[in-house]
């Protein structure tokens, strides 16, 4: 059998939560898969299930002290500093609040603000508890700081409630950390993404279009194929070079997006637009240069496709839809008509009224929008990382 996490070390928090005993169960997996998995768990998680049993199932010695006098070594900062990932499992709502607000009354809060290591936190918990804005609050704020979050199901809870708060199958999370670790964890997709801006032209030099530079369409190629992806590139007129892509084919109009798009648009998984398509374009467009001498012409605009409606009326099963949106005023409501209206997965909602935000501009102000309505500030970031952020957020979506 080929051990994937051979040579890893895994730190396995545990906080008190009903859900803490599947977390023997996910020692054990790691363990099974190579894994050096050292357990850390809070003292209310011990109530839930004993050190021994994580003793016993992992081989090391389970901490929960920070004022060890047995352990010569600084304990939170030895672990946060061997660890090659950290995975919090089941992650409380206490828990959870105390991590986003930087408090470190226990060992695991310590180690968590000590290491450099990737974090995946786990939560489970009541469905009201899940769904409450301070929480909800605090989970955006861990992941505005790279932490990364596997959602927890939708079912039969542990209190007697119905609705989202268990905690994600083991299995899944075994299968996320071993594919986090190979740092491929899009590799069966085949992703469009489609940059820059389109051109209409009027005659055969004059053209309207818009100052978009493609740089985010460059940060998703780069984000995606470094996950495993396949690239698929549909650039409008970019400032930055897309042709190292191989699959990369340029256009000028919105009409011939769209006609490249739809030849082969089944076979992509994803889809992502972040192209600023032309609303307008001329009704007829003279095919030579439109001389001074003539003194006067006339020309009449007309609305252009919409190249993203255009996909979403096709959308198959499984493909996901993302969409870019420009605004300066009413940004979350006008990109939640927008998921609507074209049939969208997730809509990121750019304010350009923002300073720093916009065309041409290395970051952006977004709201990521999805068709639940659930709506996540991301205030102003660069754009790798909104690139990151959108990865992250469709792995998770195809974990679950
Ligand atoms: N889009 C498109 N075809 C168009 C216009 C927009 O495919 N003719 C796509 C863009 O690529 C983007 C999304 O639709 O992913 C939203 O674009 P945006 O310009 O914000 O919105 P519009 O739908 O054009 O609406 P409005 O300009 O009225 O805000």
């Amino acid at each position: 059998m080929i051990k994937d996490l051979k040579g890893k070390n895994i730190l396995l928090g545990v906080t008190g939560g009903i859900s803490a005993y599947k977390s023997c169960e996910l020692s054990r997996l790691l363990m099974k898969d190579g894994a050096d998995v050292n357990v850390v768990m809070t003292s209310n998680a011990e109530k839930f299930v004993s050190a021994l049993t994580f003793q016993y199932l992992t081989g090391n010695k389970v901490s929960n002290d920070m004022y060890d006098v047995s352990d010569p070594k600084i304990s939170h900062i030895d672990l946060a500093d061997k660890a090659d990932l950290i995975i919090i499992c089941p992650a409380t709502a206490n828990f959870i609040s105390k991590f986003a607000n930087g408090i470190a009354d226990n060992l695991l809060l310590n180690i968590l603000l000590a290491t450099k290591a990737r974090i995946i936190v786990c939560p489970a918990m009541n469905v009201n508890m899940y769904e409450n804005k301070i929480i909800q609050e605090n989970i955006m704020k861990l992941k505005k700081n790279g932490v990364i979050f596997i959602e927890p199901e939708t079912g039969e809870l542990a209190c007697g409630w119905e609705g989202k708060g268990r905690l994600a199958e083991i299995e899944n999370i075994l299968k996320f950390i071993k594919k986090k670790f190979q740092n491929k964890t899009l590799t069966n997709e085949n992703v469009l993404i489609t940059a820059g801006a389109t051109r209409e032209y009027l005659d055969a030099i004059r053209f309207i279009s818009n100052p978009s530079s493609g740089i985010m369409g460059l940060c998703l190629a780069d984000e995606f194929k470094n996950r495993g992806a396949k690239i698929n590139i549909i650039a409008g007129h970019t400032e930055v070079d897309l042709s190292k892509y191989d699959n990369y084919f340029k256009v000028d109009s919105a009409d011939e997006m769209k006609n490249e798009i739809d030849k082969k648009l089944n076979t992509y998984s994803i889809i992502i637009k972040a192209a600023a398509v032309g609303d307008f374009k001329f009704k007829s467009k003279k095919k030579n240069k439109i001389k001074k001498d003539d003194n006067s012409f006339n020309f009449q605009i007309e609305k252009n496709i919409d190249v993203l409606k255009n996909i979403g009326q096709k959308k198959i099963k499984h493909q996901i839809l993302v969409g870019f949106s420009a605004e300066t005023e009413k940004v979350v409501q006008n990109a939640k008509k927008k998921i609507k209206n074209k049939n969208l997965d997730f809509i990121v909602a750019n304010d350009i009224s923002k300073k720093g935000s916009g065309f041409g501009s290395k970051s952006n102000f977004t709201y990521f929008v999805d068709s639940n309505g659930s709506v996540e500030e991301l205030g102003l970031q660069t754009k790798e990382k909104i690139a990151k952020y959108l990865a992250d957020k469709i792995e998770i979506m195809r974990q679950n």
